[in-house]
């Protein structure tokens, strides 16, 4: 069946890779808003009987959920075969569990929302904590890849030496697949939450990193606050200005600079949203 390829504005670059890779055309569409902020959406392309694949990564979702809403609606009116959303970065997988009265697990109900709307879902790491699977999430097909191994190349071109740390145990599952690729070492450390912005995390004190280039990796890196709290302990333990490597740069406010700010010596990400830290491209493992 033809596959025909649809970028959400901002991701016209790896839109444009992944089409190329699957020998597929690229659509056209106008997503924009009108003056007082609704949604416009209009798609030029002939989708008829064909496979849409609409790539839209989801940081800031909730900007752009109402937008993939009035896509998804109109491929099907426009009677196309099936949508897949290319989804480099799936959010709302931290809201795991009732963390306080009268909250809701907004993992589920935002995994309902989009199940609503796309046949078939491809994404990269996502948050996977409290629950191990999103099948255990979405009712659609639900593809995962993981960068462990891009991660682990750049890490052995780049880098002499490395010691991989995790924030905490969490992170284990991405540490750990990355250290593998190449048997460096790996610890995870502890870290409590207290706030959006105010973590606290607990570096053992016999961690020896004397003649290595310590390496933090984790899935997301936000507020920048886990990052930039285990910069401050290692600076005072005198081990070398640390390489930060986040799955997934959200760089939320001014986090970019407070981190580069801290001490890392590097700041890398993979190009699930696209930043100026992009140096890790994933998107050959988003081929279909
Ligand atoms: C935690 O659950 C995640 O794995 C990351 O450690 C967390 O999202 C990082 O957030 P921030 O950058 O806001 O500290």
């Amino acid at each position: 069946m033809e596959h025909i390829y649809f970028s959400f504005p901002g991701n016209e670059v790896l839109t444009t890779t992944l089409a190329l890779n699957d020998n597929a055309s690229i659509g056209l569409a106008e997503i924009r808003r009108f003056p007082d902020g609704e949604s416009y959406i209009r798609i030029k392309s002939d989708v008829c009987g064909k496979h849409v694949v609409l790539v839209c990564t989801l940081d800031k979702p909730d900007e752009k959920i109402m937008q993939i809403y009035f896509f998804s609606k109109i491929v099907r009116t426009m009677k196309a075969s099936t949508l897949t959303l290319v989804s480099p970065y799936l959010s709302y997988m931290r809201q795991d569990k009732l963390f306080h009265e009268g909250e809701g697990v907004t993992s589920i109900e935002f995994a309902k929302l989009l199940s609503s709307m796309v046949d078939q879902l491809i994404t990269v790491d996502p948050h996977l904590h409290r629950f191990h699977s999103l099948k255990e999430l979405y009712s659609i097909n639900t593809k995962v890849v993981s960068a462990a191994k891009p991660i682990a190349e750049w890490i052995k071109s780049h880098v002499k030496k490395p010691f991989i740390i995790g924030p905490d145990s969490e992170s284990e599952q991405w540490v750990k697949s990355v250290a593998m690729h190449y048997y460096v070492p790996y610890t995870f450390l502890n870290k409590i939450r207290l706030g959006d912005k105010q973590v606290e995390i607990s570096i053992p004190e016999d961690l020896d990193l004397s003649e290595r280039t310590p390496v933090l990796v984790d899935d997301i890196i936000s507020s920048g606050r886990t990052m930039t709290e285990i910069l401050k302990q290692l600076k005072k333990s005198g081990a070398q200005a640390p390489v930060c490597i986040g799955v997934h740069g959200i760089f939320a406010g001014n986090a970019y600079v407070e981190l580069k700010n801290a001490g890392a010596s590097v700041i890398v990400t993979t190009n699930t949203i696209p930043h100026p830290s992009n140096q890790i491209d994933i998107s050959d493992l988003l081929k279909f």
